[in-house]
């Protein structure tokens, strides 16, 4: 509470004069020395403080949606990475079952695919997706800009952002795409590892030699994901969900999701695109003795006649303890990305 009085008074003070600082981060973006160079097209939309904050307050509100009901982040929880961790299916409008798990929302700019299928190839048109989806918040972009140009607070919010006299969609997605790429997590205990300020204990630095042998090869560099579309082998029929052939049309894509950054697993469970893990022994299991064959199955998850990944039980327990390296306290509890709504 005391963090938030704070938070509001720098918010308050920050409306007259633009050089106070908030107590602890800054508004620029960060980037990180252990990660690859960012694709996001700042050029046309840097991140400013207003207009991350403008991107905070439309990211916590459920104005956003039909009926009022459903906010981003309603889906997509700052305590677990901006993940759902109640729905294996997220629930939008009208309680409707959407058909995948919601994913993690975490060093965006530095990705070229976004959801499972790649079915978005630019952060800004993300929001598009999410507002007009029936699924999601079932309301139309022209609508949402109706309702902010009606509200109190919000055209003045816009002003500050963008110097312009009128509230346009595009600026709404600027604004969320500002915020989205100031959600940098870059302080867990691996990167601290990497930045040489730590140590790893042993049954960690054991399971980070288990996890570069078996797993880096897709969940690559320190974003943990090499931004391609793989089949790790869930299924061997892809009825329920085609995943990136949705998107190409191309049979040699069926059944390939893209692999997902591991920052932060521990507390994004549930699993997969369908979320049917709920641990990470499960998800360890499944890479052990689960992996299902395929026509489109990984090469790395076949040796000959061999399917999945050798791993002993005293491994898994090596790599749950790395993957746990992997949470960053300070990004879910940065108020930068906090609901600005509560007081
Ligand atoms: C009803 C739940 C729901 C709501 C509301 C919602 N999302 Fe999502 N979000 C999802 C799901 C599910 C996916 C994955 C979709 C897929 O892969 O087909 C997703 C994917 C994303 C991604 C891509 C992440 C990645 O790594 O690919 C971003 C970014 C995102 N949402 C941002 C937003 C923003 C911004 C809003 C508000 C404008 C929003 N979401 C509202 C459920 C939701
Ligand atoms: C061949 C590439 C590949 C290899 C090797 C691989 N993964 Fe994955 N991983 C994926 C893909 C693709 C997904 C997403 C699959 C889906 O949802 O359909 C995934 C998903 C996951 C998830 C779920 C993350 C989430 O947010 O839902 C975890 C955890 C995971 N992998 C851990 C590991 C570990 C640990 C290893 C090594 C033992 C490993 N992976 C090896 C490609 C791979």
């Amino acid at each position: 509470m005391r963090f938030t009085t704070v938070l509001t008074l720098i918010l308050l003070v920050s409306g007259c004069t633009d050089d106070v600082e908030p107590v602890k981060n800054s508004y620029a973006f960060e980037m990180p020395a252990n990660f690859p160079a960012p694709v996001y097209t700042f050029g046309n939309n840097p991140v400013s403080r207003a207009g991350a904050e403008l991107g905070q307050m439309l990211f916590y509100d459920p104005v956003l949606s039909l009926d009022s009901s459903i906010a981003c982040a309603n889906c997509h929880q700052q305590a677990v990475a901006f993940s759902d961790p109640v729905h294996r299916f997220s629930r939008g409008v009208d309680d409707a079952v959407g058909f995948r798990n919601a994913p993690a929302i975490q060093n965006m700019a530095f990705q070229n695919n976004f959801f499972w299928d790649g079915g978005v190839k630019h952060l800004d048109f993300v929001p598009i997706n999410a507002v007009t989806s029936k699924i999601e918040m079932a309301e139309t972009l022209d609508q949402v800009v109706q309702k902010l140009k009606r509200s109190k607070f919000y055209p003045e919010k816009f002003r500050s952002a963008f110097q312009e006299d009128q509230i346009t969609s595009q600026q709404m997605l600027y604004a969320l795409s500002q915020f989205m790429n100031l959600m940098v997590s870059a302080n867990s205990k691996y990167d601290q590892y990497v930045r040489k300020e730590t140590d790893l204990t042993k049954e960690e630095t054991e399971g980070l030699e288990i996890f570069e042998a078996h797993c880096r090869t897709c969940h690559a560099t320190d974003l943990f994901t090499d931004d391609s579309f793989r089949n790790n082998g869930l299924d061997a029929g892809f009825e329920k969900d085609a995943g990136r052939e949705r998107i190409t049309e191309f049979s040699g894509d069926r059944g390939k999701f893209k692999v997902p950054s591991l920052r932060n697993v521990d507390l994004t469970s549930p699993y997969m695109h369908d979320g049917r893990f709920n641990t990470l022994q499960q998800v360890l299991d499944h890479y052990s003795n689960m992996v299902k064959d395929s026509e489109t199955l990984d090469p790395l998850l076949k040796q000959g006649e061999s399917l999945g990944i050798v791993l002993s039980a005293e491994e898994k327990v090596k790599l749950i303890a790395f993957l746990k390296t992997l949470s960053d306290e300070t990004f879910t509890h940065d108020k930068r990305f906090a609901n600005p709504f509560i007081k």
